[in-house]
């Protein structure tokens, strides 16, 4: 069987991240890079690969089967939308857009083209997703009753250098929260409410840098989550788990989920429980579950070729990404009207 032709726009940082997973699967071929930047020309160069500095210049030669969108947020709506038009499928990174209306024309452009988009928000790939998800909902842990999360990490200076990370619409709510709010909504159930308070003016960004925010689930559940770029800690996604090579592994945690029963921490996945009656009164015991942290770009990238093919349904779909953007930007509104907004 053929190889899926697939064209990556935008090859920085996680550009290459996806191309490294494509480089593992037989199934998949990178056979066009996008990406004005003279190190994006390098690598084209290298590795035998067309090399085109806009979406529409590739599109009037090379027609890829999917294309992976992976340029700066606020330069997610052109090529998602020209790639579409030009009937290939789409993975776009996450956040989908920058705001809820180019959100929207993407949903719209993918129906009337009929072509798939899903989005990079690609823990949900990880099989500890669905174990945690399984076990907030289990027997023994009674009814989820609250969560507390995390990421509170400094980012290099470095980081900064492209100017675009130093706007809002690339700022540690729309970079990094939106994977916690897709997290959250993943395991806990859709988000009914968000309260937030914002800082800035740790760096002369005019981005946030920290933001302490209350979440409330259609469930009932209630939720807390603290953000923060700009404080060096170990309680953050990426260092908890060592997802990220770049990243030293610390092996905390970064959320803890309450049950009625027991609670758990994550993504350590240790469960307390009380020995005898679940109160303050008995002593608590704890077990832990080991599941391995696969590499979840190849498992994204293997299910983008099942969906270009025709053979898998996209697992995160643009309009539930639009519902992961809708939570978290209700970040910024909450803290600017200084009040609870109502999803
Ligand atoms: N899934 C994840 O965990 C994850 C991690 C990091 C970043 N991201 C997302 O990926 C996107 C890119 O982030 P990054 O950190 O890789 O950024 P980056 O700055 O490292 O890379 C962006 C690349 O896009 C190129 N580019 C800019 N305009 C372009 C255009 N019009 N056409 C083609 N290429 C263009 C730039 O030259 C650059 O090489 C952002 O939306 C970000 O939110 C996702």
């Amino acid at each position: 069987m053929t190889a899926v032709k697939l064209a990556i726009v935008g090859m920085g940082m996680i550009g290459k991240r996806h191309h490294q997973a494509m480089k593992t699967l037989m199934e998949a071929e990178l056979i066009a890079i996008v990406d004005p930047a003279e190190q994006a020309k390098e690598i084209a160069l290298n590795e035998g690969i067309r090399w085109f500095a806009k979406t529409e210049e590739m599109l009037a030669e090379v027609v890829p089967e999917g294309v992976i969108v992976s340029t700066p947020t606020e330069i997610h709506l052109a090529p998602t939308l020209s790639a579409l038009e030009a009937g290939c499928h789409v993975l776009v990174e996450k956040p989908i857009a920058a705001n809820l209306e180019e959100a929207r024309q993407i949903q719209k452009i993918s129906k009337q083209v009929d072509r798939n988009v899903m989005v990079g928000h690609h823990r949900r790939y990880y099989g500890l997703m669905e174990e945690t998800r399984e076990l907030v909902s289990s027997e023994k842990f009674g009814g989820l009753l609250a969560v507390h999360g995390q990421w509170t990490s400094r980012k290099a200076d470095s980081y900064f250098i492209p100017q675009w990370r130093q706007q809002s619409s690339s700022g540690p709510v729309l970079i990094n929260l939106i994977h916690e709010m897709d997290i959250l909504r993943f395991i806990c159930g859709e988000i009914e409410s968000v309260t937030a308070q914002i800082q800035t003016g740790f760096r002369s960004h005019p981005k946030e840098e920290t933001a302490a925010i209350i979440l409330q689930f259609q469930s009932g559940v209630l939720g807390t989550f603290l953000l923060s770029d700009a404080t060096p800690s170990p309680w953050n996604w990426e260092h908890a788990t060592g997802e990220n090579v770049n990243f030293p592994h610390t092996g905390q945690n970064s959320y803890y989920f309450m049950g009625s029963d027991a609670c758990l921490e994550f993504p350590n996945l240790r469960i307390w429980n009380s020995v005898g009656k679940p109160d303050w009164n008995y002593q608590m015991t704890m077990e832990e579950k080991l599941v391995p942290l696969e590499d979840a770009y190849i498992a994204q990238c293997h299910h983008f070729c099942g969906v270009v093919r025709g053979w898998e349904k996209p697992r995160i779909t643009a309009e539930d990404a639009s519902k992961t953007l809708a939570v978290t930007l209700a970040v910024f509104d909450s803290a600017k009207q200084q009040q609870t907004i109502w999803l």
